[in-house]
C-alpha cells in the first residue's frame, strides 16, 4: 500500500524521533490507518536506523498492534475469568459463527474484526463485549445478533 511519508514523519517527530519511542510511534500509526502497514514499519525503521528484524519483532510482539488491516468495527470479547465463567466462550462462538470469521481476524467485507482480551475491567458486567469502545454487559448469544445488526446498520 502507499503510505503517506509526511504523515509518518510527523508522527516520528511528535515522538522526538527517538528509537525507544518505537512502540508509541507504531501505536500512533495504527490509530491513523487502523492497522500497522508493513511499509510503515519499513519506513520507520529506515528513519530511526533500527534493523528491520528488530522493528518487526516489536510489531509482532504486542497483541495491540496488527500488521493486518482491521475491520471498520472492532469487536473485543472478554475471556477473563469472570466473563469466561459467565459464558464468554459462547459469546465468542456466536460472533465467529454469525460473522463467519475466526478470532483475531477480520471479516471478508472488512466490516468487523474480532479479538479477545483477558479482562476489560468491568467484571460485574460479565460476560462483556466492547465494540468500537462501547461496552455491552451481561451479553448472551441473542444479544450478540442484535449488536451485530446495530453496527452493520451504522451505529
Ligand atoms: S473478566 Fe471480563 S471484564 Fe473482567
Amino acid at each position: 500500500m502507499d503510505i503517506d511519508k509526511k504523515k509518518l514523519d510527523t508522527i516520528i517527530k511528535k515522538n522526538g524521533g527517538e528509537r525507544n519511542r518505537i512502540l508509541a510511534i507504531y501505536q500512533d500509526i495504527q490509530s491513523e490507518y487502523r492497522y500497522l502497514p508493513k511499509e510503515a514499519v519499513q519506513y520507520v525503521c529506515g528513519r530511526l536506523d533500527i534493523p528491520l528484524v528488530k522493528g518487526f519483532e516489536v510489531a509482532t510482539f504486542y497483541k495491540a498492534l496488527s500488521l493486518k488491516p482491521k475491520g471498520k468495527h472492532s469487536v473485543c470479547v472478554c475471556l477473563g475469568t469472570a466473563c469466561h465463567l459467565k459464558g464468554g466462550p459462547a459469546i465468542l462462538e456466536t460472533f465467529e459463527r454469525e460473522l463467519k470469521v475466526k478470532r483475531d481476524d477480520t471479516t471478508e467485507d472488512g466490516m468487523f474484526s474480532v479479538d479477545t482480551v483477558n479482562c476489560l475491567g468491568a467484571c460485574a458486567l460479565a460476560p462483556l463485549v466492547r465494540v468500537d469502545g462501547k461496552d455491552f454487559g451481561k451479553t448472551s448469544p441473542p444479544t450478540v445478533k442484535k449488536i451485530i445488526k446495530e453496527f452493520k446498520h451504522g451505529a
